[in-house]
This record gives C-alpha cells, sequence and structure tokens, in this order.
C-alpha cells in the first residue's frame, strides 16, 4: 500500500484529491490539517520525521492575492521557505513531492496559452511568493511534480477565499440586480476534481518524468463568460453587464491573459473542457 501524505486536506483541491483517492484501497492518504502543521510557525522537518509516507502533496498555500501585497513576508514563508523545507526533506528522504502553484505566474502579454518553457514574469507578490516556491523545489529536489493551476473551483470552496467564484455568482444571481463582472482578463476556469484525477493518474502510472505541468480546465474565457455560461446551465436569467477591471481597483495587479496549455499533461491525464466540468460541479452541488 502507498501511503501519501496529503498536507492542506481540508482544502478546495486537498478534499478532492482525498474524494478521488478513497475509490482506491491500494493507497492511503494521511491527511494532515493546520492545526498538525501550521507551516508558517512550526518545524516542518520534526513534524514529517514522525510520520511514516511515500509521496507528498501539499496543498497548502496563502493565496488571497491582494492580501498577499500586504503581508510579503507572510507569502514567502508559506509560499516560498516552507516548501522549500518540505523539498529538502523528500531529497533527503527519498520521497516524491507533488505541489500546486498558479497561472499568476505569467504577465499576461501573451495571447496564446502560456507553455511550461514561457519564463514567467508574476505581477504581484502572490505570483513572486509562489515562483520562488518552484525554485526552491528545482534547488533541492529531482523527484518533483509542480502542477500549475488557474481559476479553482471545487466542491468544499476555497478554504483561503471563502468560497469560489461559481458559488459567489449563484448567491449574487439569487438576490436578482444587476451583476457586473471583468471581461478583460482571460484565463482558464478549473475544477478541482480534474486536478485530483490528474495527480492520481501521475501516481497510479507511477510516472517518472519529473518537472513542471499545466494543469487546467481546457478552454479559455473572461470572468464575464464563466458567469454568462454558469447562469446559462443554470437556466437563470440575469442582467448580466461586462466592465472592465479597470472599474474595480484592486492592490494587487492580475495578468489580463494567463490561459495555460495543458498540452504536455495530456500526454497523461487529458485535462477536461471547463464548461463540461462546470456541469459537472453544478451537478455534485446538486444545483442542477
Ligand atoms: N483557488 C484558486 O483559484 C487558485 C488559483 C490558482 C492556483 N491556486 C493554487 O492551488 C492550490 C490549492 O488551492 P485551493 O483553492 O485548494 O486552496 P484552499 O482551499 O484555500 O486551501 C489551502 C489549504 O492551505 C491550508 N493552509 C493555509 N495556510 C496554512 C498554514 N500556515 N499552515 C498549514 N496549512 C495552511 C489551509 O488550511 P486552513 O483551512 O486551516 O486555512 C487549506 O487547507 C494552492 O497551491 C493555490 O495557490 C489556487
Amino acid at each position: 500500500m502507498k501511503k501519501i501524505l496529503l498536507l492542506g486536506a481540508n482544502g478546495q483541491l486537498g478534499t478532492d484529491i482525498c474524494f478521488v483517492f478513497s475509490s482506491f484501497p491500494q493507497y492511503k492518504i494521511i491527511k494532515v490539517y493546520r492545526r498538525d502543521l501550521d507551516v508558517e510557525k512550526n518545524d516542518i522537518h520534526s513534524f514529517l520525521s514522525q510520520i511514516e509516507f511515500d509521496i507528498i502533496i501539499n496543498c497548502t498555500s496563502y493565496h488571497k492575492t491582494d492580501e498577499c501585497e500586504d503581508f510579503p513576508a507572510k507569502s514567502l514563508v508559506i509560499n516560498s521557505l516552507a516548501i522549500g523545507e518540505i523539498a529538502k526533506y523528500c531529497r533527503e528522504h527519498d520521497k516524491v513531492l507533488f505541489h500546486f502553484t498558479t497561472d499568476y505566474l505569467f504577465d499576461g502579454k501573451k495571447s496564446q496559452p502560456y507553455r511550461e518553457t514561457d519564463t514567467p514574469n508574476p505581477l504581484n507578490v502572490y505570483g513572486i511568493s509562489k515562483l520562488t516556491g518552484e525554485h526552491f523545489i528545482k534547488n533541492h529536489l529531482d523527484q518533483y511534480f509542480i502542477f500549475r493551476v488557474s481559476s479553482l473551483f471545487g466542491k468544499a470552496g476555497a478554504s483561503g477565499k471563502g468560497g469560489n467564484f461559481v458559488e459567489t455568482m449563484i448567491q449574487l444571481g439569487k438576490q436578482g440586480s444587476t451583476i457586473k463582472v471583468v471581461n478583460d482578463q482571460v484565463m482558464s476556469p478549473t475544477h478541482t476534481l480534474e486536478i485530483a484525477r490528474a495527480v492520481f493518474a501521475f501516481i497510479d502510472q507511477d510516472i517518472q518524468e519529473y518537472g513542471v505541468y499545466h494543469c487546467s480546465g481546457e478552454g479559455e474565457c473572461s470572468w464575464y463568460d464563466f458567469a454568462k455560461e454558469i447562469f446559462d446551465q443554470l437556466n437563470m436569467e440575469i442582467d448580466l453587464v461586462p466592465v472592465s477591471h479597470s472599474n474595480y481597483p484592486a492592490k494587487a495587479k492580475r495578468p489580463s491573459y494567463s490561459v495555460l496549455d495543458n498540452v504536455k499533461i495530456n500526454e497523461i491525464y487529458q485535462m477536461e473542457n471547463w464548461k463540461n466540468s462546470l456541469t459537472e460541479y453544478l451537478s455534485r452541488k446538486g444545483h442542477l
């Protein structure tokens, strides 16, 4: 039996990873919560050395993008230094590491989906801290998988953000007033269940082509298009108005285009189109 240590087990992605692996008794997921290991405050090495495992999946993250601007030190501790410590432990003890970063590593100057070979140039503290985390992993370890993911929605809702875009839109839609959504930031919405299935495929197929993989819903859309698709699938008639991001000044700059190209990961696990994934999500949540 393979033992998999899952950090951030209660998060949006962590919850779906638990769900996917729960059907396969040949894998044991050891769930770790912040109360067991606070990666900002506790000694990571001594915690990990108390547990027997083969693979570690790290779903912890500090990813309130605007808040990170005010707390760069905290961002760097959780998203960079802590993952550096985890990677060092993995090297010393011959463990495989799965970790997740973000489309916000890119500056959005491209108009074609970003490949793993494109040069990151983050526009905000969150992106800088996640990129630094990638550098630490690459510096310390060979046996790693970094999945860059984007615009997540999952059954549990983001623990760090208090929900997700789909649920926010549905709640606003039920209130019946006009909804304004940004139409000049383009990305790929991604169901966390799909990422969890991709992780499962890598582990179950014993993939050893270590490195960085882009892992997002197939296709692309603006946040406005995403909102429109949510309401269309739910047959909700909403007064939805496209607006520019400049109408909503935010602390953190965001890329205007951050679509990830899945060609590399699709060789191992074919990522689902974001619209189909949305249908699956709405059905799992009982909205359909
Ligand atoms: N959500 C998105 O739209 C998005 C987009 C791009 C990339 N990502 C990346 O995707 C990954 C998964 O995101 P998600 O949406 O699943 O996040 P999430 O639901 O917010 O989960 C984050 C997890 O990290 C834990 N955590 C935070 N600070 C911690 C600390 N100091 N010590 C220990 N645990 C801590 C949280 O525990 P508590 O519940 O106790 O806080 C939670 O379990 C992350 O790497 C994120 O950066 C997310």
